[in-house]
């Protein structure tokens, strides 16, 4: 049966579906033929930009914080299967890769439009690998971890069930490109299961230089805590996907916040006495670092210049796992701070999405094919906003200075937690 070409979602007119550009026939980049093996993976340079995050995560683990035996145990067995999936997802990528293309799932770079590369068909969707392989962990690590009338295996479960109905409507949005406002729709139904089996708390704490205002230490939302809980999954998901479009954004955003995710957790873990607080931070780690690993197996392949893009598949799978974790971890004010730069891009991005301006398919910068830089255009969008503040500069430098930018507000947000400790809660 004769392979399915993609739509005009993916630029058709510079797509040659039968004959092959010819600028890629003697070119050592990946070539267009849909049988030719991708561009290895960037596994040195991904190693060596982990260790930024993994030694003070391991020094808090192991030395800073005086963690109980059997929860760190828990965590450093959940971190161990997380590994081998990353060499999982490593390994599964390039086979993947060429299912996709044979499929006629590919996409072209935009940002290099009018050089050999932007002719180059670049598989999509391998959010897929990743959220297959982080799915099969989180099983597995259910046998290391729960007892079978563990309270927390129903919610854990729920939470699973929830990213994985986001990764197939991810799916089903890359392969059937469904309009973009439906498409902000997607995460309100792959939410469900986790609203319905949540049985946790629905209580908040009110700060308190306004408890005398309000005249209670504790407020119950009830059902107003879910519709929170279900708003803050569909926007974790979407931000993640509109802040997008450059080599390297939709996962290096992901692995800056689930590093600062798990550093929060650690750090909570250690300062608290509470043991329902701590499971609640462990929780979130047995997500977020499955996530973590296999991400990071999809960068080495994402990272500049892109052999694979992650497609829909990916950029919910990451967002809804964040958002799960933030809920059923009980931080997600937190998370949401961590979200700065997304919370900024969907401000700027208002005008189009709520259709008060005109919204192109694709809201990039213009690429010049000359000097390989990009140049910020007048849609609403952090990556336009830092190239109109910062000037014209290549795909690799705006992606390192947005990385940068997002983990600055991370770190704006631990600073901000330390400064408000005992005055806030
Ligand atoms: C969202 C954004 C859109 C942005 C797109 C880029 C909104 C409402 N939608 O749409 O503005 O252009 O993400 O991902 O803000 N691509 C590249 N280089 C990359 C990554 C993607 O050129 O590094 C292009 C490829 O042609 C790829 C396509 O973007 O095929 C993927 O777009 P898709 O994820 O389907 O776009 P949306 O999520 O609908
Ligand atoms: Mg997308």
């Amino acid at each position: 049966m004769a392979a399915k070409k993609r739509p005009s979602k993916l630029a058709p007119a510079t797509v040659t579906a039968v004959n092959p550009p010819k600028s890629s026939i003697n070119n050592p980049q990946p070539k267009s033929d849909d049988s030719s093996p991708i561009a290895p993976a960037k596994v040195s340079l991904i190693f060596k930009i982990s260790l930024i995050f993994l030694i003070p995560y391991f020094y808090l683990i192991f030395y800073h914080y005086k963690i109980e035996s059997e929860l760190r145990r828990s965590i450093l067995i959940n971190a161990v299967i997380s590994l081998i999936g990353f060499f999982g997802t490593v390994t599964m990528i390039p086979v993947a890769s060429k299912y996709m293309l044979r499929r006629g799932l590919f996409g072209l770079d935009i940002n290099k439009k009018g050089t050999p590369q932007g002719s180059i068909k670049v598989p999509e969707s391998l959010g897929l690998i990743v959220g297959g392989v982080f799915l099969v962990v989180a099983i597995l690590f259910q046998t290391f971890n729960f007892t079978a009338d563990s309270n927390w295996l129903v919610e854990y479960n729920a939470a699973l069930s929830s990213i994985c109905f986001m990764m197939l409507l991810g799916f089903v949005d890359d392969v059937l490109d469904v309009p973009w406002r439906v498409k902000l729709l997607l995460p309100s139904i792959a939410a469900l299961p986790l609203l319905m089996a949540y049985a946790g708390h629905t209580t908040i704490i009110i700060p308190k230089p306004l408890v005398s205002y309000v005249g209670l230490e504790i407020l119950d939302l009830g059902r107003i805590y879910k519709l929170y809980m279900w708003l803050l999954a569909i926007f974790c998901t979407n931000s993640i996907n509109i802040h997008a479009g450059i080599n390297g954004l939709e996962v290096g955003q992901t692995v800056v916040i689930a590093a600062a995710i798990l550093i929060h957790n650690i750090m909570q873990i250690g300062a608290s006495a509470d043991p329902e607080y701590k499971q609640a931070h462990a929780f979130s780690i047995y997500l977020v670092q499955p996530m973590l690993a296999t991400s990071l197996g999809l960068l080495s392949f994402n990272w500049y210049p892109s052999s694979v893009f992650v497609g829909d598949t990916f950029t919910y799978f990451a967002g809804m796992t964040m958002a799960v974790a933030g809920i059923l971890g009980h931080f997600s004010e937190t998370l949401l701070i961590f979200f700065l730069p997304q919370v900024l891009n969907f401000l700027l991005s208002l005008p189009q999405l709520a259709g008060i301006i005109p919204c192109p398919r694709h809201r990039l910068p213009k690429f010049d094919p000359q000097t390989g830089l990009l140049t910020g255009t007048n849609d609403g969008t952090l990556v336009n906003f830092f190239l109109r503040q910062l000037g014209r500069m290549s795909e690799q430098s705006l992606c390192v200075v947005l990385l940068v930018f997002q983990a600055i507000c991370c770190c704006f947000c631990f600073l901000l937690r330390w400064l408000l400790t005992g005055w806030y809660k």
